[in-house]
């Protein structure tokens, strides 16, 4: 059974709404489910997981929650080689720039799989 984990911060809910339905279509495809916060999940957890769907709305002017998301992104990214990566989150009222920075920054080679979506 694969299993994969669900990493994201949400301010006012939009993002822990798209979070619960990657959850669920996970489990749909018979994958075991762990959700957390950004407090919740450090490098040494990466090993755990074959995939990870890390979420986070756009935040100050187009990057992502600064005091507690972006920190621990930085901690666990160095450790993502090799495993499926899909990156989601809310935006409001600009048109995704944040999301295009994100794939841009992330240290794709060596992925096996990777997605993004934002809404
Ligand atoms: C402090 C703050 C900064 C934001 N900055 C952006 C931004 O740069 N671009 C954008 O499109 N939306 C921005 N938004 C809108 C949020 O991304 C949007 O409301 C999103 O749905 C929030 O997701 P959440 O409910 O998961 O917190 C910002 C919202 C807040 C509160």
């Amino acid at each position: 059974m694969s299993k994969v984990a669900v990493v994201f911060w949400s301010g006012t809910g939009n993002t822990a709404a798209m979070a619960s339905a990657v959850e669920a279509g996970a489990k749909d495809r018979g994958a075991e489910v762990s959700v957390f916060g950004p407090d919740e999940f450090t490098p040494d957890k990466v090993s755990e997981f074959d995939a990870i769907a890390f979420g986070c709305p756009a935040m100050g002017a187009e990057v992502l929650e600064e005091s507690s998301y972006d920190p621990m992104f930085t901690a666990v990214e160095g450790s993502l080689s090799g495993k499926k990566i899909a990156l989601f989150g809310s935006y409001g009222w600009g048109d995704g720039q944040w999301m295009r920075d994100r794939k841009e920054a992330f240290p794709w080679p060596g992925f096996s799989r990777v997605s993004s979506y934002g809404t």
